[in-house]
C-alpha cells in the first residue's frame, strides 16, 4: 500500500483531492487531518484524525504518529487554509496569529516532521495550496497575501532542498474557487461558468504529478486562474 496524509480534508479542494485519490488509486490510503470528519468519514481506505492545525503540538504529533503507524508517505498535501480579507486595522493578536499559524507555520510544520517518511517513500511529492493572492496584491487581503506569499518563499527553497532526496514539492496557486472558502468572505465567484476553478479540476492535476506523466516533472509553482474575473460583492457575511 502506498499512504497519503492530507489536510482540511472535510471540504473544498482538500476533499476533492482526497476524494479522487482515494477513487483512482485502490493501493492508497489516505489520513485526513482536519476539525471535522467531513463527507470522507467511514470510507474505506480513509482515516480521520480530528485535529486543530492551529494548535502546532497537536500537528507534530500528528505527524509523527503517521511516520510510526502508517508508513512511508508519498504524498503530503497542505490544502487546509483560511481567508480574511478584512481591513488591516481589524485584526487582533489571537485572530492574526490563528491565521498565520494555519496557512503557513503548520504546512511548514508538517514538512519538516513529514520530511523522513516524505524521504522513504522514494519519489514523493509534496503539494502545498497557496493562492494567486501570495503573488500579488490583495485588496483587503494584506495578512492572507502575505501568509500565501511566505508559503510561495518556502515551497521554493524546500525544493532546493529536497530535490536530491528524491521529494518533488507542488506550489498549487488557484484563483478563485468554487468552495466553501468564501461562505464568511465579503465576496464570492459570480454565478455562471468560468468565473471560478473547480476543485475537483485542481484534485486531478495533482493526481496528474502524483501518479501521472507528471510524475518525472517538478511543478514547484503553478498558477491557477479561471478563464473569466468575476468577482461578486455582498451585502451582509456570516462571520463564524
Ligand atoms: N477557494 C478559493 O477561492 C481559494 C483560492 C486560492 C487558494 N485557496 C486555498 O485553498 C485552501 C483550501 O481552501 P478551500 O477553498 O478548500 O476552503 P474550504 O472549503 O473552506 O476548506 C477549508 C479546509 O481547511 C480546514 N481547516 C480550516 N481551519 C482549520 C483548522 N484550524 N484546523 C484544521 N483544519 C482546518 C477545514 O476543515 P475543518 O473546518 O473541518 O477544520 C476545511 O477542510 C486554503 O489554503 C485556501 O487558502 C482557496
Amino acid at each position: 500500500l502506498r499512504h497519503a496524509l492530507v489536510t482540511g480534508t472535510s471540504s473544498g479542494i482538500g476533499l476533492a483531492i482526497a476524494a479522487l485519490l482515494l477513487r483512482r488509486h485502490h493501493d492508497l490510503t489516505v489520513t485526513g487531518l482536519s476539525r471535522s470528519a467531513g463527507p470522507l468519514a467511514g470510507q474505506e481506505r480513509f482515516s480521520h484524525w480530528p485535529t486543530d492545525l492551529t494548535d502546532l503540538e497537536a500537528t507534530a504529533s500528528r505527524a509523527r504518529r503517521f511516520g510510526q503507524q502508517v508508513g512511508p508517505c508519498g504524498l503530503l498535501v497542505c490544502a487546509a487554509g483560511r481567508g480574511g480579507f478584512v481591513p488591516t486595522d481589524s485584526w487582533g493578536a489571537q485572530d492574526l496569529n490563528a491565521l498565520v499559524t494555519l496557512n503557513l507555520t503548520a504546512p511548514m510544520l508538517l514538512c519538516a516532521e513529514m520530511l523522513p517518511s516524505l524521504r522513504q517513500a522514494q519519489g514523493a511529492l509534496v503539494v502545498l495550496v497557496g493562492s494567486t493572492s501570495g503573488r500579488e496584491r490583495a485588496a483587503l487581503g494584506a495578512a492572507y497575501a502575505a501568509t500565501k506569499g511566505g508559503l510561495a518563499s518556502f515551497a521554493e527553497s524546500l525544493f532546493m532542498e529536497t530535490r536530491k532526496q528524491k521529494v518533488r514539492v507542488l506550489h498549487l496557486c488557484p484563483g478563485m474557487t468554487d468552495t466553501a472558502f468564501h461562505d464568511v468572505e465579503r465576496f464570492g465567484p459570480e454565478e455562471g461558468p468560468e468565473t471560478a476553478l473547480m476543485a475537483d479540476d485542481l484534485a486531478d492535476l495533482v493526481d496528474y504529478f502524483f501518479a501521472g506523466p507528471g510524475r518525472r516533472m517538478n511543478p514547484t509553482g503553478l498558477i491557477l486562474e479561471p478563464q473569466r474575473v468575476g468577482v461578486r460583492k455582498k451585502r451582509q457575511v456570516a462571520r463564524p
